[in-house]
């Protein structure tokens, strides 16, 4: 039986995909409360709101946000976007990276499409010194994903790396076969829907298995970004980063932009690296819900915006 909160998630996560609900939320734009994890629709806002992170020894990553295309061509306009992107931040010299959604390049329509379109990208991040992470969508995504890493590896791309996903019961076994290939990897709790049977579903089997993957990964030294608000765990962190006597060059705290501004700051004041996600663009709508069933209090933004409307 789920609890009230893992009832609501379902229904919030539910919505995420719901194209309906997107045009009616899009029509209220960001000022429906989105504003608060969403840097901007514009490039500019966003490469603003990178100077003032950065101003304060954050650095980042840039995610031009979309996701789940319908059309291939909308893939190849994304592929742009993504290159301009670049430019930009070669141009004005943000402590910037990138971060994109496989679907975003045409996963789910055409694999082999997407597969091209993300291998012009890093590619141009490569030429510019840059990195681009390919950000892990739900279950049907994940091996796909993994394998497009793995090509563009053995192409000699290896400014790439992907995300795992602590609460899948795979990623023990995902982490210790890419941690002995030496891949770049992000860790998280995991965000999306997913059923039981592939997912543990309770909170506390998650936290457990994030750690778990979290010490194999800090023991390997192998670069990894450690991506989560939770205090316990960051806390848990530090502790077996100084016991186990691992160099801070190895690993990254990460964070969502609006989320614990004052615990990315003080992370960084206290010498850790830390690389604050930016999401920008006009396709907020699911990346806004996600983050909104992560944490029910948020819906109050939620209401408080429709009421002042
Ligand atoms: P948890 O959910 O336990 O939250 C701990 C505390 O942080 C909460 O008590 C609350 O105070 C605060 N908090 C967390 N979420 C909040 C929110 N939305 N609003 C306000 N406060 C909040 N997932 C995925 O499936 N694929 C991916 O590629 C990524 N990429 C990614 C990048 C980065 C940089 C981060 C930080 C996270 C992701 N995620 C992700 C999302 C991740 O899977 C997870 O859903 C969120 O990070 C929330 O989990 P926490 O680890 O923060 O813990």
């Amino acid at each position: 039986m789920d609890t009230p909160t893992q009832f609501f998630r379902s229904i919030l996560l539910a919505l995420a995909g719901n194209r309906a609900v997107e045009a009616l939320a899009l029509k209220y734009g960001l000022k429906l409360g989105a504003s608060q994890f969403v840097a901007g629709e514009s490039l500019e806002e966003a490469l603003e709101q990178v100077r003032l992170l950065n101003a304060k020894g954050i650095l980042t990553t840039l995610d031009h946000l979309g996701e789940g295309i319908r059309q291939l061509s909308e893939a190849a306009v994304y592929k742009d976007e993504y290159i301009k992107l670049l430019h930009h931040i070669r141009a004005t010299g943000a402590y910037a990276n990138v971060s994109l959604k496989p679907t975003q390049l045409g996963l789910a329509l055409d694999p082999e499409a997407a597969y091209t379109h993300i291998r012009e990208i890093v590619t141009h991040a490569k030429s510019f010194g840059n990195f681009v992470r390919m950000d892990m969508e739900n279950s049907p995504y994940t091996d796909a994903t993994i394998q497009i890493m793995k090509r563009l590896h053995t192409e000699g791309l290896s400014n790439v790396g992907t995300v795992i996903q602590a609460y899948l019961y795979r990623s023990e076994e995902d982490i210790h076969l890419l941690t002995e290939e030496g891949f770049n990897l992000r860790l998280v709790k995991g965000a999306y829907k997913e059923a039981k049977s592939i997912a543990y579903p309770k909170l506390s089997e998650v936290d457990e298995n994030f750690k778990r993957i979290i010490a194999h990964r800090l023991r390997s030294t192998i670069y990894t970004g450690v991506a989560t608000h939770d205090e316990k765990i960051i806390e848990w962190v530090k502790s077996f980063v100084k016991q186990e006597r691992i160099s801070r060059s190895t690993y990254e705290f990460q964070m969502l932009y609006g989320i614990r501004m004052p615990l990315q700051e003080r992370l960084a004041r206290e010498g850790y690296t830390v690389r604050c996600y930016v999401p920008y663009g006009r396709m907020w709508y699911p990346y806004f819900v996600r983050r909104l069933a992560e944490r029910p209090a948020n819906m109050w933004f939620l209401v408080k915006n429709m009421i002042k409307r």
